[in-house]
């Protein structure tokens, strides 16, 4: 302590991380969300913070993009640090016509071609997905908030770019919600370290309709996502 990717002390990381991709998300909810948040990691610009929410100690702090980046910081959390519930907060694009644009997805399992956890799982077909508990105290929280959820699977992809296009098909094809890039290696990590995780997703673009959230009201959404973790893990 500190690790090799994260400058912060022992006990400077909460039991409960919140994880968005971007770590200036990160610094805008620990400003927005959390009482007294302070900076605790700054190595390679990937801040993280922690603060407290209604008075339960929570750390919000950067992934970067894709599984592979994100293995590490959550490794190095739950390992390292002792984090006990992860929650990510993230963007994903719809494959189905009934998911819309700002709707709210709950990551009930992630389908992927290949993950970071490969080379442990092997030719084996692992079946990572959320806390049951987390995943129910989320659902409550984004229907009180009245806004349009969807519970059920979802596609972490390793690529953004040169998607293989009858791969989405097949995901569309068998109710697959939407895709993202980093949930199902949050869910291989924590069955594998006994810890607690859910994504929460935002629809920011649509793979069939080609619409994308205004960048305008990309904030609100992302607003959306902090609170129904933090009720999630605070219920
Ligand atoms: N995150 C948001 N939109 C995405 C998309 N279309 N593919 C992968 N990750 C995403």
């Amino acid at each position: 302590m500190p690790t090799v990717h994260i400058g912060a002390k022992s006990g400077d990381i909460a039991p409960t991380v919140l994880m968005p991709g971007d770590p200036y998300r990160a610094r805008w909810a620990a400003e927005t969300f959390l009482d007294n948040p302070t900076c605790i990691n700054e190595v390679r610009g990937m801040l993280g913070f922690t603060g407290t929410w209604r008075g339960n100690p929570v750390t919000i702090h950067g992934s970067g993009m894709g599984m592979a980046s994100f293995s590490i910081y959550a490794n190095e959390l739950i390992r390292d640090y002792g984090a006990k519930t992860l929650i990510r907060i993230g963007s994903a694009g719809a494959m189905q016509p009934q998911v819309k644009i700002r709707d709210v997805v709950l990551a009930m399992s992630a389908t992927t071609l290949t993950s970071p956890s490969r080379g442990i799982f092997r030719d084996l077909n692992f079946a990572p997905c959320a806390d049951y508990d987390l995943l129910v105290a989320a659902h409550a929280a984004a229907k009180t908030k009245g806004i349009p959820t969807h519970v059920g699977g979802i596609y972490s992809s390793d690529v953004f770019y040169d998607e293989r296009p009858d791969l989405n098909e097949i995901m569309t094809r068998h109710g697959i919600l939407c895709v993202e890039m980093e949930a199902a290696e949050l869910y291989n990590l924590c069955h594998r370290h006994g810890v607690r995780g859910l994504a929460v997703l935002t629809i920011s673009d649509h793979l069939q309709t080609k619409e994308a959230l205004p960048s305008e009201d990309r904030e609100r959404s992302f607003g959306d996502m902090v609170e129904i973790a933090l009720h999630a893990a605070f219920p």
